[in-house]
């Protein structure tokens, strides 16, 4: 019995001791854990906004395309005339002609403006350029559409042998025209109140019909390809 009472004590004090061990280290673990969900919450909460701004950002420096059509296409004045050029004595296809063109811009990005500084519109006839002028910049608000028209015109332009084939064939005003009209263009893409960035911004219009002024009904519209 004496051995059992002393014994019992020193086994008590042993579990006492080895309790508040275990007490201590559940703490300890338990503040651990707590720290470390806690470490663990705040990481995945600052990747999470980490992700959520470069999602911002990322949608505002890409801005949705722009659609770009042209409502109406006219050649006025068009005029063929033959000529001899006296350096290589052979006769030669000049054209003179005013191309009228009305385009409509469309903008679907809310945050996003174009301020064009400088825009030139350029009309082709199977990679001859024919003409090649100026466009009024404007600027293109968020979230709206703009209708602009442009008239360059061909000064006694000396056609390809293939092209002033192609053109002499043309009858006005049944007949249409068919052109490849690109805007190039330098332009302010600006996110309001955050940045600007300069860029060149080209706009082709592939095969459009244009047609005589007289003859209103052959009017078509086409769509065109952006590149931003
Ligand atoms: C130009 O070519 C024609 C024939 O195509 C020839 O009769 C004429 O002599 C040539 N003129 C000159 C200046 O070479
Ligand atoms: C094209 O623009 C011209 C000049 O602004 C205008 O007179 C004409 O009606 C327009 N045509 C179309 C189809 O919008
Ligand atoms: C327009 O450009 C395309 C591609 O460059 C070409 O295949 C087509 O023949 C051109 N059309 C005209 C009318 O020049
Ligand atoms: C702007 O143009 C697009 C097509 O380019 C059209 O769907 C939209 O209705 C137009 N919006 C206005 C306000 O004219
Ligand atoms: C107008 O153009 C259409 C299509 O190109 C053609 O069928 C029609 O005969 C033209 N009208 C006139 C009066 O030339």
């Amino acid at each position: 019995m004496a051995v059992a009472t002393t014994t019992t004590p020193k086994s008590s004090n042993g579990q006492d001791q080895q309790q508040q061990e275990n007490k201590h280290s559940i703490l300890h673990n338990l503040a651990y854990s707590i720290l470390h969900n806690l470490a663990c919450s705040i990481l995945i909460l600052l990747l999470l906004l980490l992700v959520a701004g470069c999602l911002v950002i990322w949608l505002q420096v890409h801005p949705k395309r722009l659609h770009y059509t042209i409502e109406d296409a006219v050649v006025h004045d068009f005029a063929i005339s033959s000529a001899i050029d006296p350096k290589r004595n052979r006769t030669e296809e000049r054209l003179r002609a005013t191309f009228l063109v009305n385009f409509s811009a469309h903008n679907e990005n809310r945050k996003v403006v174009i301020h064009y500084e400088s825009i030139n519109m350029r009309v082709e006839y199977d990679d001859q350029v024919l003409a090649y002028g100026p466009v009024e910049p404007f600027v293109l608000a968020g979230r709206s559409n703009h209708s602009f028209c442009s008239s360059i015109a061909a000064a006694d332009v000396t056609l390809l042998p293939s092209v002033g084939t192609g053109l002499k064939k043309i009858k006005e005003p049944s007949d249409t025209v068919k052109m490849n009209v690109t805007l190039l263009s330098w332009a302010g893409v600006v996110v309001p109140h955050w940045r600007t960035e300069r860029r060149r911004l080209t706009v082709v219009c592939r095969d459009v019909t244009a047609h005589f002024p007289s003859n209103t009904t052959s009017s078509v519209k086409s769509d065109c390809y952006v590149d931003l």
